[in-house]
């Protein structure tokens, strides 16, 4: 087990660049699958997820090679069909292989995917929308059998919910489809909008990625491509944090700061001067921050993902803030943990609402982190805290921030990781 050791009371000071995206980058790994070209990608995040979704690649059959932040993956000799079941349960995005799986081949057999404990995370979306696609779907000992008897057939698709997942595994299942496939209701996450630009850099015809309706007008083929993958808002969000809740300044390059506009719209609110340049995004914390109310939407509204990270932020604001959680049942366990340094919460379970007073001075404290983002907000805290802290089970954060600890460490934090045995 491994641990985040923080000394606090820091001040968050400096420049740093934000990686590749981690949620831009699994779908667009899965495009390799659809192209049996060579694919090239550039700006992938050296991150638990990749590496994952890197070696179920290997083990479907594809070869890949790795040089100085660029992935080559060639997909042309694979043969394997099936997700084994102990990958499939380390990461929520596996799901989106299956998509791509099922496009090339026609067929693909995997189990229900694991992922951060945040909700109940159901892909009740995905399979209905590939059953409109003309494909079988059989439910045998722990796996799930797909299969398009005939051809696949672009289909009219409505999403009871603008589920992000659900739509990147709709457009790689159906850029190979006969005819044309339209997504009503779809999500318009940017990460969308990459994966749609890196297939369309690869002859795929996708229209209206990044709006409710999305159209795919299916292509027999794709060719040789390479795509530099977007950069990540929500680290970009989670650095820009570190300095709101420390005091301190912090320029972000790298960023893309129209992706994350409702984020800098409540850090302005709370009082934090924030100036944008083309692809910077600078913040200086005010002298006191000021309470706030949030509720979290799909995309553009306020992300979930920075929700945690926004919570531990307002333990430092003065008044009362309340936040209210839209898109997962379980994303308030960090606010335990803030509770136990000290922080002034009160969780309502029933409205899936948090109410914090702020202005505490937070205290030093053994913690846990239970899932990637609510992780991340106790490393946030413990930045601020008064004394040491020590985040535990951090294996969590290690999947989804690309050296954080160096990153922060660059900026004037003391953090480092401790191996527990
Ligand atoms: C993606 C992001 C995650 C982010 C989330 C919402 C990746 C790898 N992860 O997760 O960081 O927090 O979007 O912005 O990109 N749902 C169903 N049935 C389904 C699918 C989803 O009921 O078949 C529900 C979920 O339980 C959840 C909501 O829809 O309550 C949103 O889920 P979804 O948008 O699919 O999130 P993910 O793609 O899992």
């Amino acid at each position: 087990m491994l641990s985040y050791v923080i000394e606090g009371n820091c001040k968050i000071e400096g420049t740093v660049k934000a990686s590749g995206s981690k949620n831009a980058a699994l779908p667009i790994i899965a495009t390799a699958i659809l192209n049996p070209e060579p694919v090239t990608f550039y700006n992938i995040p050296d991150i638990e997820d990749t590496r994952i979704t890197l070696k179920i690649l290997k083990m479907l059959g594809c070869k890949i090679t790795t040089d100085s932040g660029k992935i080559v993956i060639s997909s042309k000799y694979m043969h394997n069909k099936t997700i084994p079941k102990e990958l499939m349960h380390k990461l929520r995005s596996t799901v989106i292989l299956a998509g791509a799986i099922l496009g090339r081949f026609k067929e693909a057999t995997f189990s229900y995917p694991g992922g951060c404990n945040i909700g109940k995370r159901p892909i009740d979306l995905h399979l209905k929308a590939f059953k409109d696609l003309g494909v079988e779907i059989e439910e045998k000992e722990d796996y799930i059998h797909c299969r398009a008897k005939k051809e696949m057939i672009g289909a009219k698709i409505r999403l009871d919910f603008p589920s992000v997942g659900a739509t990147e595994n709709i457009i790689l299942a159906s850029v190979y489809c006969k005819g044309v496939t339209h997504i009503i209701n779809a999500a318009k996450e940017p990460e969308i909008q990459d994966l749609a630009k890196c297939l369309n850099k690869m002859g795929a015809r996708i229209y209206g990625a990044g709006t409710s309706r999305i159209t795919i007008c299916g292509v027999n083929k794709l060719h040789k491509a390479d795509y530099k993958i977007m950069n990540d808002r929500i680290e970009t969000g989670t650095l820009l944090c570190a300095a709101a809740i420390t005091g301190g300044t912090v320029k972000v390059e790298n960023a893309n700061p129209e992706y994350l506009l409702n984020v800098l719209y409540k850090l302005k609110e709370m009082g934090c001067d924030i100036k944008i340049g083309r692809n910077t995004i600078t913040l200086k914390s005010p002298k006191q921050l000021h309470s706030v109310n949030i509720e979290t939407t799909p995309y553009p509204g306020f992300p979930t993902d920075m929700q945690p990270i926004i919570g531990a932020v307002l333990t430092k604001a003065e008044g009362t803030s309340i936040i209210k959680e839209n898109i997962f049942e379980n994303r308030f366990k960090y606010a335990l943990d803030l509770k136990k340094m000290g922080a002034n919460i009160k969780i309502n379970e029933k409205e899936n609402t948090i109410e914090i007073t702020g202005k505490t001075k937070l205290k030093g404290e053994t913690v846990s982190s239970a899932d990637l983002r609510g992780g991340a907000a106790l490393v946030l805290a413990g930045l601020s805290a008064e004394g040491k802290t020590r985040v535990e089970n951090i294996e969590y954060i290690l999947r989804g921030y690309e050296n954080l600890e160096n990153k922060l460490q660059k900026l004037g934090a003391n953090i480092k990781i401790e191996k527990v045995v």
